[in-house]
């Protein structure tokens, strides 16, 4: 039987999931902070599979007969970013679960500022009955989605449920029988007409610091910003500046470059940003065995995993 480490903060839970839905693999957890010597154990070095999310210092070179590694979550640049991890090791990644939660909080944080919630709560707090508190209308208001993968198209149906318009921009423009795509190049020409901009692209060398000052020139006041790809997607100076400067009206972040977000940054602060703490996408290990199955099995059956990551391309 194959050996597969789990090498994860929550490996309690991961190891039962992963035994049960494939028995025919012998499982084992370690918990990444595990004293140094805990992951020198033979048994890691034997294992032809690791599950893991930051993979600790030395540990792949701890594993000469490693094939895959499954990530634990949908984004992979920490583990292309890691010069230990040959590209001989196939890696998958698991994003099937996250679209619905993450359709959730997009939709959650529009709706909580067109519905102007924190309003009718403070109006609610004074004992006002304030008839002009009406709902802002998103019907025909446009959204744009930068990254239309499982996650952005799941956001999209729900934006759209919502009544607005959707645009998905994509790497490689394709047709779509849903919704209309774009390249990300012309992202800058949707922007003044657009309601709300969000952020579920993979880290790449192309979308590093891709919302900058001169993408948000082409903001306004009323567009909102939602990123829950990564913080480095959005230089942070230059989103602050258009903040001030009415190239922007709102920002709901959800990941940043450090993360957790030290005491000292100023978007903690700032009235007009949403910072919550990279939530939108909870791995819960019941949900997300349903991605990983099919390569569980095929693992098990000594075949090639599928749906590797293209590491040129970055994800
Ligand atoms: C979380 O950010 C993930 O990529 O799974």
């Amino acid at each position: 039987m194959r050996k597969l480490a789990v090498v994860h903060h929550r490996h309690a839970e991961w190891v039962p999931t992963i035994a049960e839905a494939e028995p025919r693999l012998l499982v084992r957890g370690w918990h990444p902070k595990d004293n140094p010597g805990a992951l020198t154990d033979p048994w890691i070095a034997d294992a032809e599979g690791l599950f893991v999310w930051r993979v600790p210092t030395g540990l792949v070179e701890r594993m000469p007969k490693l094939t895959w590694i499954q990530n634990a979550g949908a984004g992979v640049d920490h583990l292309l970013a890691d010069p230990s991890i040959p590209p001989r090791i196939a890696i998958t990644r698991a994003d099937g679960q996250f679209g619905l939660w993450m359709s959730r909080y997009v939709a959650a944080h529009l709706l909580a500022e067109t519905q102007r919630i924190d309003e009718c709560r403070r109006a609610q707090h004074d004992r006002t009955w304030d008839s002009h508190l009406v709902p802002e209308d998103l019907t025909g208001k446009t959204a744009l989605i930068f990254g239309f993968g499982r996650i952005g198209r799941r956001i999209g149906r729900a934006l759209r449920e919502l009544g607005m318009e959707v645009h998905g921009f994509v790497r490689s423009v394709r047709e779509d029988p849903e919704f209309p795509l774009h390249g990300p190049a012309s992202l800058h020409e949707f922007l003044p007409s657009a309601r709300v901009l969000v952020l579920c692209a993979p880290l790449t060398a192309e979308t590093r610091g891709f919302v900058d000052a001169k993408l948000l020139a082409n903001g306004h006041a009323g567009l909102t910003l939602i990123n829950v790809a990564r913080g480095e997607q959005v230089v942070a100076k230059d989103l602050l500046a258009a903040l001030e400067t009415g190239k922007l009206g709102r920002a709901v972040l959800d990941v940043f470059p450090s993360e957790p977000l030290p005491a000292d940054s100023p978007l903690w602060s700032h009235p007009r940003i949403v910072v919550t703490p990279h939530h939108s996408g909870p791995s819960r290990p019941r949900a997300m065995i349903l991605d990983i199955l099919p390569n569980l099995r095929r693992f098990a059956e000594g075949k090639p995993v599928e749906g590797a990551v293209d590491r040129a391309r970055g994800y």
